[in-house]
């Protein structure tokens, strides 16, 4: 028998990260899920609704910056993108052919206030039919209501980085609730404000493509008092209503755990991308160890002007449910990597680290599989993510966990018949359920998984480049074919049971793995 090559298997690796690691379901086990756990799929408004000027809609950052020279691959933008505006029930429908429970969306801030003025009678009237079409399907509608399409009016105030943003956030929620809450139950304020803060203001990779640390750390903040007042706002609306917040999450592991150097840039990472939200939101406090770096490269002054008395009282409001959308993670090191991983869309325009105090921390790639961007494949990262925060955040709180975004882009191949036969992003989803599986086995309250994404659409800098969805969109005929992940995720989602993993499929994932066994 030949042995296989542990170090790129991707079931394999948390021993050699370091990680503690419960025992990973094999890939040729069968795995049941809970009774009752929530099998959904995610989008976002800008990725996939277009008529982005159609009734009353008025630009948001996102138009803005796709306008911007060398921003966006190929300069691509959300004007059309898969046009869902106007076959919203179509989509609807393929999600109730899929047999799935429930659908993420989020509602665009640009359709329901315009410029941030006034509410949009047809804008939010889109969002109505859209609950109801949903109802009509008996699918549980769970509404976003930030997926990173401020106005590009309140951006010339400022942004995210001016303190008011935060209360307009929470008046346009209220909005929202008043027209969709006597039917919507579950309201997620934020979809992953890391990426709408620091890799949008210090990263500026992201619209709107600012590039300044202190405006990176301000609209953090403000982001996360936007969360807390539009929480309390609900709360006191809708007092049964099942209330949260989306956060992607990361594993950053050092390269040599017994490296002090590697545990510090593991640190910091950790920090600054999970911590920063996760603490004052769950524990009402910014990390220590994050304001003393913050401090040290003098940082300590903007924070001392963004934070004010009480704002963490607020940001702490109690919530019901904790979203955590995962990815990768990433191993870290002051030490130049021997090769670099290109996560990041390839575009023209000047980036900068996201990180406000992280200089010199590198990404070393490591024996893992990798997505068409780059993305290594580390499903037991969600386990070690999801146990994590159970144990130092949630479960003593009794928040529930969801994976509210998991999935990958590979670069799909359409047969003659127009068929996608993605056996890579099939595995991509059952390894990543596998993960979830052992953290449920290991105790933790995870009850539902919704998969990134139900269609193709657009992804953000990288325009149309990178293709998402269990659904295919073909562009220019807008014809959606469901994929063969699609079609293996309903058969899951229907039976509540994950059926062995064929090698075939794992080793389309990971073309260097020897899955012979
Ligand atoms: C997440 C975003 C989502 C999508 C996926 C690939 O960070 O929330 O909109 O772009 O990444």
């Amino acid at each position: 028998m030949t042995p296989r090559p542990t170090t790129t298997h991707p079931l394999a690796t948390a021993a050699a990260l370091g990680g503690p690691l419960t025992e990973a379901t094999p890939p040729d086990a069968t795995v049941r899920m809970p009774d009752g756990f929530l099998w959904g799929a995610a989008t976002a408004a800008y990725q996939i609704e277009g008529a982005a000027h159609v009734d009353g809609r008025t630009d948001s950052i996102w138009d803005a910056f796709a306008r911007v020279p060398g921003a966006v691959v190929g300069g691509e933008d959300g004007e059309v993108a898969c046009d869902h505006y106007h076959r919203y029930a179509d989509d609807v429908a393929l999600v109730a052919g899929l047999g799935l429970g429930t659908y993420r969306f989020s509602t665009s801030w640009s359709r329901v206030r315009p410029d941030g003025g006034p509410v949009n009678a047809k804008g939010i009237d889109f969002y109505s039919r859209l609950v109801d079409e949903l109802l009509d399907h008996q699918i549980l509608p769970w509404v976003t209501l930030y997926h990173w399409d401020l106005p590009q009016a309140l951006e010339e105030h400022g942004g995210w980085s001016n303190r008011d943003t935060a209360y307009r956030f929470a008046e346009y929620a209220a909005d929202v609730h008043d027209a969709l809450g006597d039917r919507v139950g579950v309201w997620t304020t934020l979809n992953e404000p890391w990426c709408s803060s620091f890799l949008s203001y210090t990263a500026g990779a992201h619209a709107p493509g600012r590039r300044s640390r202190e405006a990176g750390l301000a609209a953090a903040h403000h982001l996360m008092l936007g969360h807390g007042l539009a929480t309390a706002e609900l709360r006191r609306r809708a007092p049964g209503a099942n209330l949260g917040i989306t956060l992607n999450l990361t594993v950053a592991d050092p390269v040599d755990p017994a490296d002090e150097r590697d545990r510090d840039a593991a640190r910091r990472i950790d920090a600054q991308f999970n911590r920063v939200f996760l603490d004052p939101i769950l524990r009402g406090a910014y990390p220590a160890d994050l304001l003393t770096d913050l401090a040290e490269v003098g940082l300590d002054g903007v924070v001392d002007d963004v934070v004010h008395d009480g704002d963490l009282a607020v940001i702490s409001t109690p919530i019901d449910t904790l979203g955590v959308n995962y990815y990768h993670g990433e191993a870290v090191s002051y030490r130049e990597p021997e090769r670099e991983l290109h996560g990041s869309a390839p575009v023209t325009r000047p980036t900068s680290s996201p990180y406000p105090a992280a200089d010199g921390v590198r990404v070393h790639p490591r024996p893992l599989p990798v997505t068409a961007q780059d993305w290594e494949v580390q499903p037991e990262g969600l386990t070690r993510v999801l146990t994590r925060v159970h144990e130092e955040y949630t479960s003593e709180r009794g928040i529930a966990l969801y994976v509210t975004e998991n999935g990958a882009a590979y670069d799909d191949v359409v047969a003659e018949d127009g068929s996608v036969d993605d056996q890579d992003r099939l595995a991509f989803v059952d390894l990543h359920l596998r993960a979830i599986h052992d953290a449920i086995t290991a105790g933790v309250d995870v009850r539902g998984y919704f998969a990134w994404s139900l269609l193709d659409n657009y992804e953000w800098a990288w325009g149309y480049s990178k293709r998402f969805g269990v659904v295919r969109v073909d562009y220019e005929t807008q014809e959606r074919t469901v994929k063969a992940s699609g079609r293996w995720y309903a058969d899951v989602a229907r039976s509540n049971v994950i059926p062995p993993l064929p090698a075939a499929s794992l080793a389309a994932l990971d073309p260097t793995a020897d899955t012979r066994g």
